[in-house]
């Protein structure tokens, strides 16, 4: 029997050639000097490339840590889920053209001893920038491997000094009508709020990822900033962040508000326990024809299993 546990994040630079991820990491350095720059390189990035005399970074043979390719930049960006927007997936880029990704403030607060809020390009300079290669797998039943940039949330806490009181971490998306069509829906609690118990949001693997294929990242997928938590359900990542609190009590969450049944705080990915309208045991991967098995914790057991011993994952589902 397999040990469906064992899986360690692959990061490209282990995979890529020295010499094009070092012009990566010269690309991403570049890309931050003026807030400008980044927002043409998120709005058209091989326009961005051109002004910054750096090709894309050919990553589109990369695989995962369980040997699965990369999906294509393509795919990544064309086929989103970003309710702010709308909820047609193959419609979100389309309609991200007024969303402004730059200037971008973070503010980190609540429970910590060093209170601040950050310029995103603060936050490039402050944090050392990686790059990891994470599956994401959507409480819909479909899945993309997806190499990003960025840091550990953990990197960012640690400034901020959680106080002892601190046991969740609560998450805020940009609440911006004018610029985002999709809050003008009465239908949805806006702002999108998100949450982690804060040894969840201190684990290794759980990350802020500002960067994508190489690039800035893109509007439609969560620029400038966005959390990415490879074992549970996509909408735990929260894309476009301007707040993170640090709190004492389980934050509320936006699906988890609508809908308490069908989606938990925890959003663990568990093929055994199936969501009320639909199995959780098989899931599509984007660009794959047949359907392949779903992997508890989606394949990051080893790392973060240990986070719920104790826990029926049933119920805190
Ligand atoms: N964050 C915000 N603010 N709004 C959203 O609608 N959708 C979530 C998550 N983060 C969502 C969000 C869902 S359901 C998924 S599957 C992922 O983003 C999709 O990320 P991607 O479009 O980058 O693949």
């Amino acid at each position: 029997m397999p040990n469906l546990y064992k899986s360690v994040p692959v990061r490209s630079s282990e995979i890529t050639p020295k010499q094009v991820y070092l012009s990566r990491r010269d690309f991403m350095k570049a890309a931050t000097v003026t807030a400008s720059a980044a927002l043409l390189a998120a709005c058209a990035p091989s326009t961005a490339n051109e002004v910054q005399n750096v090709k894309p970074v050919p990553t589109s043979n990369a695989t995962d840590e369980l040997g699965d390719k990369v999906n294509t930049y393509s795919d990544i960006t064309n086929y989103n889920n970003y309710y702010e927007f709308t909820t047609d997936k193959q419609g979100v880029a389309g309609l991200v053209q007024d969303f402004k990704v730059a200037p971008w403030t973070v503010e980190v607060g609540g429970l910590v001893n060093n209170p601040k809020t950050y310029g995103i390009e603060d936050l490039l300079k402050l944090l050392p920038q990686e790059e990891r290669i994470y599956r994401l797998r959507c409480v819909e039943a479909w899945s993309m491997v997806i190499p990003w940039e960025g840091f550990t949330l953990a990197s960012l806490l640690n400034l901020a000094e959680p106080t002892s009181d601190a046991k969740y971490v609560r998450f805020e998306t940009v609440f911006r009508p004018e610029e985002m069509p999709g809050q003008k829906s009465p239908y949805y609690p806006w702002p999108y709020q998100e949450g982690l118990r804060l040894d969840e949001a201190m684990n290794d693997l759980t990350f802020l990822a500002t960067g994508l294929y190489g690039e800035p990242n893109v509007p439609q997928n969560g620029a400038p900033i966005r959390l990415v938590v490879p074992w549970k359900y996509g909408f735990k990542s929260i894309k476009s962040i301007v707040k993170i609190e640090l709190v004492a009590e389980e934050p509320d969450t936006l699906w988890k508000s609508i809908a308490s049944n069908e989606y938990g705080f925890y959003a663990n990915v568990n093929p055994a326990v199936d969501h009320p309208r639909w199995s959780q045991s098989t899931e599509r991967r984007i660009g794959e024809i047949s359907r392949r098995a779903s992997l508890p914790f989606n394949g990051y057991g080893e790392q973060v299993a240990a986070l719920y011993d104790g826990m029926d994952l049933s119920v805190n589902y």
